[in-house]
Order: structure tokens, then sequence, then C-alpha cells
């Protein structure tokens, strides 16, 4: 029989997302409102567990929050596991971390994150932290579940984006190139390209030879579309780095796009194939700002709710995942240290290629 929950800890982890403050709002008013469970805010991510940075919240705390972006709890890139000290060490800090839960009163811990949260949750819960997980990341890449919030509201931004350069595009005659993120996946750029009508769509999953792409801009050259606009996932490679990291037997690692990042590669690229003026224009953080869209807000609260609903049973070790549109607790030992990417017959990569959008495998 499960152990009653009476207390839970919630904290977010990771990269920021539009819809994160939705989902605790979720978690909060229904472990409150609904099961009579308290709740802790637990700030700055896993680090502020170690340190017992938390709070008691009451029901007006979750109130007024569901269209902020950002996370009222703050987050982080820690890892319990490998937390960096002060003079740039790294500590295994897993039984501080067990210990405080235990201090603070906790009988179960919430955790909003992305796919490294999933696997520093394992973690935790392998050393007697009861855990529940929520999927959170524009990415849209953590396994087991079909759609993370932040998703949503990171495609209609960059979909937007590529809105506004058609215009500027075909006044000057350019090659526009835009960078947007997803870190090792393509979902956000596949989304984004196919909304907003892009030329080439370029995702890790099908690295890309420039040949291709510029001979399918040189094709829109002769059909009198002289602009092309290119949507190029930060992570993405051409087909030559991966062929020479395979010879190597390395794995790519992710490209620092802070100097010459990976638009500004394939910018350069294809001005000197096909001579034609190009432009980069780097997204960046603007797909994470900002309130959430309402398919977000909607995705953040079934999810937070079911989480809440999970907790008042007793069920612990899940992440609540969204599959088939119905929310599903899937096993945490199932989720961490895999990845969800783009497969390359999915339907949008399908109407992409009937569309003649240009995938960077073929003209
Ligand atoms: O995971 C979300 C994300 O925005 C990725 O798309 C991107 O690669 C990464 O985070 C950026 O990380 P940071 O916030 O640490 O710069």
């Amino acid at each position: 029989m499960p152990r009653k929950i009476r207390r839970i800890g919630i904290l977010t982890a990771g990269g920021d997302c539009p819809g994160l403050n939705a989902a605790i709002r979720a978690v909060g008013k229904t472990c409150i409102g609904e099961f009579g469970i308290e709740v802790m805010g637990i700030h700055d991510g896993f680090r502020g567990l170690i340190e017992k940075k938390a709070n008691v919240m009451a029901l007006d705390d979750f109130s007024g929050i569901l269209t902020l972006g950002g996370t009222i709890l703050g987050t982080g890139r820690d890892k319990p596991e490998k937390m960096q000290m002060p003079d740039g060490s790294c500590r295994n800090m897993t039984s501080e971390a067990l210990q405080s839960y235990h201090d603070l009163g906790l009988n179960c811990l919430v955790c909003l994150g992305g796919g490294g949260t999933q696997k520093n949750a394992l973690n935790l819960m392998k050393a007697g932290v009861n855990i529940v997980t929520l999927p959170k990341t524009i990415d849209n890449d953590i396994w087991g579940t079909d759609l993370s919030f932040g998703f949503d509201t990171a495609v209609t931004i960059a979909t937007e984006a590529i809105d506004r350069l058609h215009s500027t595009a075909e006044s000057h005659q350019r090659i526009m190139v835009l960078e947007l993120m997803g870190n090792r996946s393509g979902w956000i750029t596949l989304a984004a390209g196919l909304a907003g009508g892009a030329d080439a769509i370029l995702i890790p999953e099908i690295p890309y030879d420039p040949e291709i792409v510029a001979e399918s801009i040189r094709n829109r050259g002769r059909r009198g579309r002289k602009f092309s606009i290119v949507a190029v996932a930060e992570g993405c490679y051409s087909r030559a780095e991966v062929q020479k990291a395979k010879k190597k037997g390395v794995e790519l690692a992710k490209r620092e796009s802070r100097t010459c990042g990976t638009g500004c590669l394939v910018a350069t690229e294809l001005t000197r194939i096909t001579g034609i003026e190009t432009r980069e224009t780097v997204l960046g953080y603007i797909q994470r700002g900002g309130t959430p869209t309402a398919a977000d807000r909607i995705l953040a609260t079934r999810v937070g709710t079911k989480a809440a609903e999970l907790i008042a049973q007793g069920k612990t070790g899940y992440l609540v995942a969204m599959r088939g549109g119905k929310c599903k607790p899937v096993p945490l030992e199932d989720v961490a240290g895999k990845r969800n990417e783009v497969p390359t017959d999915h339907p949008m990569i399908e109407s992409a290629r009937l569309m003649g959008i240009c995938m960077g495998d073929e003209v």
C-alpha cells in the first residue's frame, strides 16, 4: 500500500520555457485545493533543494501566474550527481539532496524539466526520493511523451520570425538563413519551417549537403523566385561532418553558436556556392521567452493536474506524459537517458518533401 503523501516539493530545472508557471499553478492548486496536500516551492532547481531554498506556498501564491513566461521558482542546470563547487571542481551531492528532502519533510518531489532533469530525477529516485516529473522543453525531445510544454510557443514564435523574414528576403532578393533552437533535435525547425513556408528545412536527423541546398535555391531562381528562406536547426551537421566524425569514431559535440554557429556556417556555404547575397538570423532565447500559447497552457495544466492526481494516489516514479491526446504515467526508468528524435519518415517531413521543400538530402 503506497504511503500517504502529505507534503510535496516542486522545482523547475534545466532551461526555462513558457508554460512552466501554468504547470506549477496546476500542480499547486490541485494538490492544495483538491487533495489537501501541502506544497513547498523549491527555488533554483536541484541546487536549491540541496541548499534548502524552499518555502511553503499557499493557494494564493498560484494565482495570477498562468500567463507568465519563465518560472516563478527560478531554475538552473545543476545536477545533484555532479554539482559544481565554487573552486570549479565537481562533487556528487545526491546524499545531501536526499537529506534536504527529509529535512524539509517532503514525501514527494515534483520536477519540471527536460531530458537532463529526467536523468537527475531517476538518480534521486534510486537514492530514495519519491518523484513525479513533468515534460518541459521547447525542444520537444523528451522520450516517452508526444509533446512537452514550451514547444508550441517556441514554434509559434519561430513561425512568426519566418513570416517576417519573407518580406525582407523578397525585397532584397536574398537568401535568409534562420537558425532555430532545439539542441540535438529538429522538432522546432521542422514544425516552424513547415508552418512558415521555408524553402529549405535542415534538421539534425537528416545531415545536409550544402551543394544540394544550393541547387534547390538555384532551381527556385530558375522559376523566377529570386529569394529563399532556409530554416536551420542549431544542432545540424553536414553529411561531410557526420561522415568524418563516424570515421574517427567520435560523437559530434554541440556547436558553439556564440561565435559562428550552424546558421552562420550554412549562410557562408550558400553564398560561396550560389553567389547570392545571404543574411543570417539567430532567433535564440526569444524562442523561450514570454507568455505561453493556449496549447501550451492547456498541456501544462493537464499534465500538472494529472501529476497531482497520481501524488494523491501515492503513485510516484513517473513522468506524466501526453500520449495520443491522453495523459499517461510513464516509468522514469523507461524515459531517462533516451531522446525523442524526429523520425525521418515523420508525416511533417513527407509533407515538406511533397511541397518541394528541400530537406538537405535531395533537391
Ligand atoms: O533545451 C532548451 C534550449 O533552449 C536548447 O534549445 C538550447 O540548445 C539550450 O537550451 C540552450 O541552453 P542554455 O540556456 O544553457 O544556454
